[in-house]
């Protein structure tokens, strides 16, 4: 167990935080989701509650160590401001810039203070000004930011996976560090699904690629009951057993790796399910999300894919398949989606799971959700709110439910606890 927020003495302290405040932005850098900043009020409010000085740190997309003003975290102090009701210091300059850190030591109990974009340094992420590896210049990056505050509490359980000055590094040079809840919640809801599921336990995968999904896929295999395979991936795999999948997207080099895992599958007596019938078209306009006029598009009648056309969603029988398994799962995680759920016309197998999932948990199950594109389903689909935890964290979650540590939490302090 590692410590939380409530382990510690942060009443009146100055309290860095880091959150994963990397939002989606629109071309007028209008924030178009905010769930990632909601998710920290809690904890957030917590610290104001208990009259603490708050420095906020966070990056926001890959400015690779440089200034980009498309980057900054302007937008995100405005809604942080309007999420919590208080006004929130915005420094525009560098987060380790002498005005920041003016900033912060003028900051009092009870204020916020949100630093610049971290990765505006390129020692965030460990290099040098130069941009070759600097162990260095991260340590003395970590230093700097460390320097502003007295406790570290982490909280950006989508950045937990990366080894940074802000995640990492930092640790060791504040007085006394701990998760914040939201890194707290996500911990225990993946972690109870993976290590003590209420059975029977369900995997429900999807998107492009195998390859990003493999460690995944082997490692739920040790964990679950049942697995739903849909999205390209499952073209992979069809295709390893010698169905005929057109002009689908295929990884023809997993071919060994399907092999493996089917028999992993078999060995543990998981139910491996796959798609018995594909919603097909014969072209897709990828770069705009549309169909083009003359596209044709139909439905096949089993798991084959005609020649000239490639699979874009699965099909009403599969759909029906899967809702059997879906209906009698008590814990279910779900990453990735089923099909091009962006384009309406190919979005019906993925909505359809989103709402099975959420008619599940209604029942009793518990649901995880989590990776930027299911989760984004879930909410068109209208049913955040009927699933029981929606991860913040994309690669952070697969990491997770892969079996691989997370650096930024293995360097966080246990909590003792006396006999
Ligand atoms: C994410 O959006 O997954 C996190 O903020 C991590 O971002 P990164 O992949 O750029 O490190």
């Amino acid at each position: 167990m590692k410590k939380t927020l409530r382990d510690v003495d942060v009443r009146g302290k100055k309290v860095l935080i880091r959150v994963d405040y990397n939002v989606p932005l629109d071309v007028n850098l209008n924030i178009t989701d905010d769930g990632r900043i909601a998710s920290t009020v809690p904890t957030l409010k917590y610290l104001l509650n208990e009259n603490a000085a708050i420095i906020i740190m966070t990056h926001l997309g890959r400015p690779k160590g440089k200034i980009v003003p498309e980057m900054s975290l302007m937008p995100v102090s405005t809604r942080l401001s309007e999420l919590l009701g208080r006004p929130v210091k915005f420094i525009g300059s560098g987060c380790i810039s002498v005005q920041s850190k003016k900033a912060a030591g003028n900051l009092n109990p009870g204020e916020v203070l949100l630093l610049e974009n971290l990765r505006f340094y390129p020692e965030e992420e460990g290099k040098s000004r130069s941009g070759e590896k600097d162990k260095t210049a991260m340590e003395s990056f970590a230093k700097e930011l460390a320097s502003m505050g007295e406790i570290f509490i982490q909280d950006a359980f989508g950045t937990v996976h990366r080894s940074h000055a802000s995640t990492v590094g930092i640790v060791k040079y504040v007085k006394n560090a701990a998760v914040g809840f939201l890194v707290e919640k996500e911990l225990k809801f993946l972690g109870e699904a993976l290590e003590n599921p209420i059975r029977p336990f369900l995997a429900i995968l999807g998107g492009a690629k195998v390859s990003d999904k493999m460690d995944v896929i082997e490692n739920l295999l040790n964990k679950v009951d049942a697995i739903i395979i849909g999205g390209a991936m499952a073209h992979t795999f069809l295709k390893s057993c010698g169905v005929s999948m057109g002009t689908s997207l295929v990884e023809n080099d997993k071919f060994d790796l399907s092999a493996k895992l089917f028999k992993k599958a078999e060995d543990r007596k998981v139910d491996f399910l796959l798609p018995i019938d594909h919603v097909v078209a014969n072209k897709v306009d990828f770069l705009n999300k549309n169909i083009p006029n003359d596209a044709i598009v139909k439905t096949t009648l089993d798991e084959a894919i005609p020649d000239g056309f490639m699979g874009v969603d699965i099909g009403l029988r599969s759909i029906d398949k899967f809702s059997e398994i879906i209906k009698s799962a008590k814990t279910i995680v779900w990453n990735g989606p089923l099909g091009i759920f962006e384009i309406s016309k190919f979005s019906k197998g993925t909505l359809g799971i989103a709402k099975l999932v959420a008619e599940g948990t209604d029942k009793g199950a518990v649901s995880v959700v989590g990776g930027g594109d299911s989760v984004a389903a879930v909410k068109k689909a209208g049913v955040e709110k009927r699933i029981s935890h929606i991860s913040t964290g994309g690669g952070a979650s697969l990491e997770f439910l892969g079996g691989k540590e997370l650096p930024g939490i293995s360097c966080m302090p246990d909590n003792i606890v006396d006999e």
